[in-house]
């Protein structure tokens, strides 16, 4: 039954099923959304009205949402005739994005026309992605649903961190990203700057940082500024991350006096921790990041300076007698102490620009002021700790793209969840929120959208809904439409995946290509790192690569595999198994001469067997054939075929192993 023709309010809150609502790809879930009747037609007649003059942010954001509105539908609008959306905004002024600033909205979708109702710029914006996801096609066309909504966040702090250290990321890969966040409502853009990888902000103060330290991939200040208004524009905060005092090799490049070792130093092309550490018994340490800070405070308006902190190994200290000498001399105990009084004097300096510090768990230590934010990524427990003691914390553990775990695991991780799952309800209210970091040793501009997302939608949707909305077969319903609008938004997670199976082959049918490579995931950065060496320079273009993040090609077998195991016909499965078993024969004419390609011959191999054995296990099942042993034999068999390989792990063994474990249960 069609939604729109419910007579009775339908209403979908925080705690009932999404069972009844398959239609609405809305993501992140509102807080409060039901059917409200029939659909507003869309056509090439669409007037936008503001009951009040709207402020110069909210009339660009509604002339975006216009041509976002015909990208998404192929609709051009030509007139403007009519009002289709009233927008009633703006009772407090527009200003600077800050944390905790009011998001909420109120979206009435009628036949007639749409209302949009917010206190903020900031609200109105969020109600505006809502807006663009109800707009879909039906039997007459396209139509927004007709719904009402009542919106606002759970966690003020809902962020993407990007790394362009490892691997530089031109302006046009962060803009797509900030279109992507705008669509799934985040709001924080962490920008990962410096490390010994590259210093890539331009100063004025100190050239030699980007100069020296960058090999001329660097943002100029222009740029940076241009970035942090686009990124305004779409009510996304900006957080620079200068890392210290580790992570700064490239800084001693051109100012080896900030060094606790003689160096000489350079740019670090390869990924891990290093060494080169800033000494922080050196006034003139303090003098140079108060400068540096004093630039970059000015250059970024946001409240927030994150100084990083993370991963000091403390060798450079332990070898330098200087730097021993003080530790005693001021009872500092060790190197812990040590990184805990430079971030006291840091925090001065942060605070000096009137800026509020912020760091990665490491810099957690008792004597710290208490508004530091903590961002807690070696462990849930930190954050739990980091809030004991009183910090505002964020959650970054259980959000790193660059493991390249699953939409579900990364769903699954709550903030207040694991150790944070004691806190008391004042307690709670310091977990902020929340940061997808994409770390891009293995990510190149190519590649990093799809790693981003779109599985960062998923964590988009665990920040700002209520905590309740966990119904995972709802989430990758509505994860697939958002992963494929991403596309409108200009994200590549999907094109590049194309272009680059292409250049793996210029002879093999993409279709087959595709076959194969759909059927794997790439291993995350712990399996990538041990299998060889990898440097800035290493090319990014091979099968593990090209690979997407995770594969919903196989995601759906294995429903359907739950489906089978449950009585289903599995046809299906049987056509997805069929052509696992083919590929490899299609595919076989094309590996020599192309060593791209060569080096998934093995993998195509094991697709093949691994199609053989669900087809048979099908069967198996399909007979009520006793298959016990047969069953255990193949799950060995199985986990051969899943081993790792070039980097990439054979997901497709998954759906078979749910069928051998059914055949097994069913011997039993
Ligand atoms: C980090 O991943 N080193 C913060």
């Amino acid at each position: 039954m069609n939604h729109f023709s419910f007579a009775a309010v339908l209403v979908i809150g925080a705690s009932s099923s999404f069972a009844a609502s398959p239609s609405w790809s809305l993501m992140p879930w509102p807080k409060k959304v039901e059917a409200a009747g029939a659909p507003l037609r869309l056509d090439r007649d669409f007037r936008i009205e503001f009951t009040a003059a709207p402020p110069a942010r909210l009339e660009r954001a509604a002339r975006r949402f216009l041509s976002q509105l015909t990208v998404e539908t192929g609709v051009p609008i030509t007139s403007s005739r009519t009002t289709r959306l009233v927008v009633e905004c703006c009772a407090k002024p527009d200003a600077a994005d800050r944390l905790g600033d009011d998001e909420a909205y109120t979206l009435h979708v009628s036949t007639t026309q749409a209302r949009l109702e917010a206190e903020t710029v900031t609200g109105a914006l969020r109600g505006l992605q809502t807006l663009l996801q109800l707009a879909r096609p039906d039997a007459q066309g396209f139509a927004i649903a007709g719904v009402r909504v009542e919106d606002s966040p759970r966690f003020p702090w809902r962020g993407l961190l990007l790394d362009v250290t490892s691997h530089f990321m031109p302006v046009a890969v962060i803009k797509r990203n900030l279109d992507a966040m705008e669509a799934v409502k985040l709001n924080v853009f962490h920008w990962h700057l410096t490390d010994d990888q590259g210093f890539r902000i331009e100063s004025g103060v100190f050239p030699k940082l980007h100069t020296l330290g960058s090999a001329g991939d660097y943002y100029t200040r222009q740029e940076i500024r241009d970035v942090i208004d686009y990124a305004h524009d779409r009510g996304i905060r900006v957080v620079p991350e200068i890392d210290m005092p580790g992570h700064s090799g490239t800084w001693m490049i051109g100012y080896p006096e900030l060094g606790s070792a003689s160096g000489p130093y350079a740019i670090i092309p390869t990924f891990g921790v290093y060494d080169p550490t800033l000494d922080p018994t050196q006034d003139r340490v303090y003098t140079f990041i108060d400068e540096l800070l004093g630039e970059i405070s000015a250059l970024f308006p946001d409240e927030y300076l994150h100084i990083g902190g993370d991963e000091v190994n403390g060798k450079h200290w332990k070898a330098n007698a200087g730097i021993q000498k003080f530790i005693r001399e001021r009872g500092l105990k060790n190197e812990a102490g040590l990184q805990a009084y430079f971030n006291r004097r840091v925090e001065a300096i942060v605070r000096k620009h009137g800026k509020k510090m912020m760091g990665w768990d490491e810099v957690l230590h008792p004597n710290l002021p208490r508004d530091i934010v903590v961002q807690s990524w070696r462990d849930h427990e930190s954050l739990a700790t980091a809030i004991k003691q009183g910090h505002p914390a964020l959650l970054s553990f259980g959000y790193y793209l660059d493991h390249l775990d699953t939409s579900k695991v990364y769903y699954l991780v709550d903030p207040l969840g694991g150790p944070a799952t004691g806190l008391s309800e004042s307690e709670a209210r310091g977990v902020l929120g929340g940061e997808a970091c994409m770390w891009t040793e293995f990510v190149s501009p190519e590649t990093v959208d799809s790693r981003i997302w779109p599985m960062t939608a998923a964590i988009a949707e665990r920040l700002w809904s209520s905590r309740s909305v966990t119904d995972l077969a709802s989430m990758f319903q509505r994860l697939d439409v958002v992963s494929r609008r991403l596309d409108w938004r200009g994200v590549r997670h999907n094109t590049n995946y194309e272009s680059m199976l292409r250049r793996l082959s210029e002879t093999a049918p993409l279709e087959d290509l595709r076959v194969l490579a759909d059927a794997v995931e790439p291993l995350g950065i712990d399996g990538r790192e041990i299998t060889r060496t990898y440097s800035q320079s290493t090319p990014l273009n091979r099968f593990v690569d090209a690979a997407r993040g995770e594969s919903a090609a196989v995601r759906r077998a294995e429903a359907e595999a739950a489906a089978v195991s449950a009585g289903g016909s599995g046809s299906e499965l049987e056509r997805t198994f069929r052509s696992w078993r083919e590929n490899a024969a299609r595919l076989n004419a094309h590996f020599d001469g192309n060593a791209l390609l060569k080096e998934a011959a093995d993998v195509s191999r094991n697709l093949s067997r691994t199609g053989e054995i669900g087809l048979e296990a099908l069967g198996r099942l399909r007979a009520r054939q006793s298959s016990t042993e047969w069953a255990t034999a193949r799950l060995a068999e199985l986990e051969a075929l899943g081993r790792p390989q070039v980097e990439v792990r054979l997901v497709a063994v998954k759906p078979v192993r749910h069928l051998l474990m059914a055949l097994q249960r069913a011997g039993k």
